[in-house]
This record gives structure tokens, sequence and C-alpha cells, in this order.
């Protein structure tokens, strides 16, 4: 059998560091289930944290060294001061996250003293779920719960890590999949206003299942489409002269278009669209109207495949696939940054088996793998193990 990730953090922490781990933090990926492009525009997104996470077992130490071992990376080893400048590797990219995180909390002149870090994670990457979040956010959850620093909320965990990845790791990241790790809830998809950050939990109804289908496309340039796509919506907001194009609604979209570049208007378009399907996404999960849910969740892929444009060939086939199976209860639509990844479906646990078939017959990735399936189940977010 295969080993747990306690396992694997347990044993290579016994190997590299000598003793048995303090701590253990875990913090989840996500899955979106509506609202792409969104949360940098001060606007709403509905995500939900999912069972597969990221695992730090911590310890200790009397120096100001911080010393991390990543079972994901055959146990490669980073070390680094808290009293030197963090630099970024170019040479062990994973290794930028945790810098990344540690820098954030030095600047926040948060008192740390040193650690060792052994992690390990099962959120798969690449796939648009969120892995290196909750990385983010498990190293900082671990500082916390290490060196009682108790100022730190878990809100504030998530901005630390999204600081983190827009600073250190250089990706303009909104705030969504950090603080969905940080605050998830079990058995709940979150409404998230990106503006207050103000939430609201939205149970998700009996006999209902998260499906995700990892595409198995890879995600070529995605940070500079992901940059580029900002740029476009900061200057849609610029033009409607407001601070972000959550300010913006249908009807100002269109009156007040003129002189707009069609191309951003059409992106302006996408995010004004979104943020009221994703509140109309919120109301009718809370009423249990998976029906109302489908025509939504389809709307939005369109919306992010022709005016957004953030989808590619194949996404949008295993999409279309998995709606013809699903029929009118639920739906699916691409989900996460885009050019690739994952497609989430809401269905009925009972379709869940004839949708499964449906992708294993229909789909194959452009390299000719199928797709992988995971259906998930919505947890709480990061947290303390009960050792
Ligand atoms: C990535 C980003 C998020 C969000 C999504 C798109 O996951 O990290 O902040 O912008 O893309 O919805």
């Amino acid at each position: 059998m295969e080993p747990t990730l306690r396992q694997r953090v347990d044993s290579a922490f016994a190997r590299h560091i000598g003793q048995a781990p303090a701590r253990h933090v875990r913090a989840p990926g996500r899955v979106n289930l509506i609202g792409e492009h969104t949360d940098y525009n001060d606007g709403f997104v509905l995500p939900c944290a999912i069972d597969y996470e990221t695992l730090i077992a911590a310890g200790p130490r009397t120096d100001r060294q911080v010393r991390v071992v990543a079972c994901n990376y055959g146990e490669a080893l980073d070390q680094f001061s808290l009293d030197a400048p963090i630099e970024p590797r170019s040479d062990a990219l994973w290794a930028n996250y945790v810098r990344g995180v540690v820098k954030t909390l030095l600047a926040r002149g948060l008192p740390l003293q040193g650690l060792d870090l052994v992690v390990a994670g099962n959120v798969p990457q690449g796939a648009g779920l969120s892995s290196s979040a909750s990385l983010e956010v498990a190293v900082a959850l671990a500082f916390k719960a290490m060196q009682g620093l108790d100022s730190v909320s878990a809100t504030d965990l998530a901005l630390i890590a999204q600081q983190a990845e827009n600073q250190f790791v250089g990706v303009n990241c909104g705030i969504m999949d950090q603080l969905i790790s940080a605050r998830g809830e079990s058995g709940h998809a979150l409404l998230i206003d990106c503006r207050s950050l103000a939430l609201r939990p939205v149970p998700l109804p009996d006999g209902l299942a998260v499906m995700i289908v990892h595409s198995h496309v890879k995600r070529g340039l995605v940070d500079g489409e992901y940059n580029a796509r900002r740029a476009q919506c900061e200057a849609a907001a610029r033009h409607y002269g407001v601070k972000a194009l959550r300010d913006v609604n249908l009807a100002q979209l269109e009156q007040e278009a003129r002189g707009l570049d069609p191309l951003v208007l059409r992106r302006a378009r996408h995010v004004v669209t979104e943020n009221q399907r994703t509140l109309d996404a919120a109301d009718a999960l809370a009423a249990g109207d998976l029906v109302q849910l489908g025509h939504l969740m389809a709307a939005s892929h369109v919306s992010m495949r022709d005016d957004f444009e953030i989808t590619v060939p194949p996404i949008d086939q295993l999409v279309a696939i998995l709606q013809e199976a699903i029929g009118s209860l639920g739906s699916a639509r691409m989900t996460g940054g885009g050019f690739g990844g994952c497609v989430v479906a809401l269905l009925p646990e009972a379709q869940v088996a004839a949708a499964r078939l449906a992708v294993a017959t229909h789909y194959r990735a452009p390299g000719g793998e199928p797709a992988s399936v995971y259906v998930c189940r919505a947890t709480a977010g990061a947290h303390v193990l009960n050792d």
C-alpha cells in the first residue's frame, strides 16, 4: 500500500532531522465552482476546499535557520537563514513558496525563530487545484502554530501567502486560492466577496457530487497570459473610472463602451457577467436548484471561452462530453486560471458512473492520455492536527 502523507513526512523527519516532529499542519487545495478571474477585480468567487492537501511536519530549532525537506521532490533540501536576505532560487522553484512566505512573515515584523519543516502533498500539480497556495498557507500556519503568532488570523495567513506569491514567486494572483485554503468549511462552498473578504458558507446539498476532471493539457505560458488578462481588466476599470470592474454593471458596461478597445470590452464583459453568475449560483446551490446551477455553469464556460479566451479546444471538448452526460441536473465548466488543467462538474451522485464512462470513452488529451477523475469532498481549511 502507498504510504500516507503522514507516514511520508514522519519517516523523512526521522531520517533528516533525527527526532519526531513537534507539530503537524495541513492546508488543502481547492476547486472553484464558479467565479473565474473575478477575484483580482474585487468580485465574487465560489470555491470549496478539497480533500487533497499539503501536510507539514514541523520541529523547533535552537538557531535561526529554516531547513526544509520536500518529500515530493525526492526529499530535496533547502536551508536558509532568517538573518540574511532571502533570495529566490532558480534551481528549485518549489523552495520559493517557502522562502517567499518566510520573507513576508519577517517583513510584517513577526518574531520568527528557526524551524525544521518536512513537506509532502497530494494536490495534483499544474492542474489548477492550487497546490502552491496550499503549500504557502501550510508554511505560514506552521510558523504561526510553532511560534505562537496569535495575532495572525486565518485571513492573515491567506494574505501573507498571496503576498508571497505576488512579490516573491512573481504571479499576480488574486486572493481566492489562499483564502479558501485558509478558511474552507467542511461540506460547504464559500461565497467570497474579494473586496471585503466577507465569506458566506453555502452548504453543498446531500447527494450532490463535486467531480474534478483533469484534462492533462499542459498549461503553457500561463503566468504571462494570466498577468495580461489582469492588465486588461485594470485598463477597463480605468476606462470606466472605477476602482475595479466589480463596480461596473452590465448596463453601464454597454452604455459607456465607446472608445474602449473591443478586446478589452470582451474581457470586461466576462468579469461583469461572471460576478452576477457567481452570486446567482450561490443562491441556486443554497436552494438545491441544480437546473439553474447548471445553466450558470454552462454560461460561465462560454464566457471564459469566447470573451475571456482562457479555454483551449481539448478543455471545451471535455466540458461538452460532461455536459452531455450530465443533462439538465448540474453541469461542467473549466475551473482555475485557464489554458488547460481541470474541469469541475456538479452532478447528482447517481450520475457519477455515467459521467466517468463518457469521459473514459470520448476524451483523450493531445498527448493521448485519458483524463483523471477525482470525486472530492468539501473540507475544512488549514489547521493544526491533534496529534
Ligand atoms: C488562479 C489565481 C486566482 C484566480 C484564478 C482564476 O487560480 O491564483 O487568484 O484569479 O486563477 O479565477
